[in-house]
């Protein structure tokens, strides 16, 4: 019988390509997001590329008895908690904003997930990290005090989630994404940034389509070879197949520990003058940029070891940082070309 799978932030950047992935591997998805921070696009964009409409559900997960009535409505075998706020500047100028929604709603997600015997797997980041100690880091290298009140959340949902399995019996994994970047092959579905982006390739891709005047690569003098920071960015159709590996791990009794947590990323460090280098080349364009003051709160550099991963889960990325940059301005230029059909 086929298993279904809640996706709660379903019509997101990372949950919509995740959604295409689990549907293409034979699972039914239900998609449940409340649309604060995005709009339809992606949604449509997955029905599109799957040739079919999914279930959608509008619902805000910090609403419990709407929580627990989703969870009544469908046999949930497994749920990916996607839904929540993102921005590690906007956290630290609205931290109460940011525990009441990312703690209440995983809070909610829990519960209900205890009461109907559901798998959990949580979307958490290598923000857990902090600035390492050294680099590769694995899944053993210990967490630093959380810098934004964005990444206590991770933190904090990470022992939630490890203290629930622990008393209820329940099983979890929890992913550490390092720097999900690119879009889908098909262009129909990618990053939606809302204003000015904050993350690398967003910026970028809209500099090349001339939204932004110029990208300022923040810091030259880091101590690293080009002086950049070093970071593993990870292709998001690769780091959506990670999550169909996760969830099948938990669905079909695989685990080693009834609380799992996996690195998600490549094991290769690339620089962000590399990453501007290699976005110049694939695509075949000169973008504007220029060198800046580093930007508070950055770490030089962090990539994952991404061994246990490929071990356990059976997983590892195969997309080259060129092809996941070529996907990155292809679905930069969908949106332009509808923004222009739109016009
Ligand atoms: C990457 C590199 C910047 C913008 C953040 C969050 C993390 C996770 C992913 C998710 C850095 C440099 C950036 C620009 C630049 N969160 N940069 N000019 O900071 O590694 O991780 O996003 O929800 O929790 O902290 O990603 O893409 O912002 O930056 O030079 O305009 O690019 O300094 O070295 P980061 P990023």
């Amino acid at each position: 019988m086929k298993k279904t799978v809640l996706v709660s932030g379903g019509a997101g950047f990372i949950g919509s390509h995740v959604t295409v992935e689990l549907s293409q591997a034979g699972y039914d998805v239900v998609i449940a997001d409340n649309m604060s921070n995005c709009d339809d696009t992606n949604y449509k964009g997955v029905c599109a590329i799957l040739g079919r409409k999914l279930p959608f559900e509008n619902i805000d997960f910090c609403d419990a008895a709407a929580v627990s009535a989703l969870f009544d409505k469908y046999t949930i075998d497994a749920v990916i908690h996607f839904a929540a706020y993102k921005a590690v500047g906007e956290s630290v100028a609205e931290p109460l904003m940011y525990y009441k929604n990312n703690l209440g709603s995983f809070l909610n997600v829990l519960e209900a997930s205890k009461n109907h015997g559901t798998h959990v797997l949580f979307s958490s980041s290598a923000t857990v990290y902090g600035e390492p100690e050294k680099a590769p880091v694995t899944e053993e290298s210990p967490r630093q005090p959380a810098t934004s009140p964005y990444g206590n959340t991770k933190q904090m949902c990470e022992d939630f989630l490890r203290d629930c399995v622990k008393a209820y019996g329940m099983h979890g994994i929890a992913l550490r994404y390092f720097n999900p970047i690119g879009a889908h092959p098909s262009a129909l579905i990618g990053e939606l940034p809302r204003g000015v982006p904050n993350n690398l390739v967003p910026f970028i891709t809209q500099t090349a389509a001339g939204k932004r005047e110029c990208l300022s690569i923040f810091g030259n003098d880091y101590p690293t070879p080009d002086g950049t920071c070093l970071r593993d960015y990870i292709d998001i159709t690769d780091l959506a197949k990670a999550h169909v590996c996760a969830v099948t791990r938990m669905i079909e009794n695989r685990m080693d520990e009834p609380y799992e947590i996996f690195n998600v990323g490549t094991g290769r460090p690339v620089s962000v003058l590399e990453l501007v280098n290699a976005f110049e080349k694939v695509n075949n364009l000169k973008l504007n940029y220029r060198f800046a003051a580093r930007r508070p709160g950055d770490v030089v550099g962090i990539w994952a070891d991404p061994s246990l991963a490929e071990r356990k889960l059976g997983w590892k990325a195969v997309r080259t940082v060129e092809e996941t940059l070529a996907s990155a301005w292809a679905w930069e230029k969908h949106l332009m070309e509808q923004a222009l059909q739109d016009k």
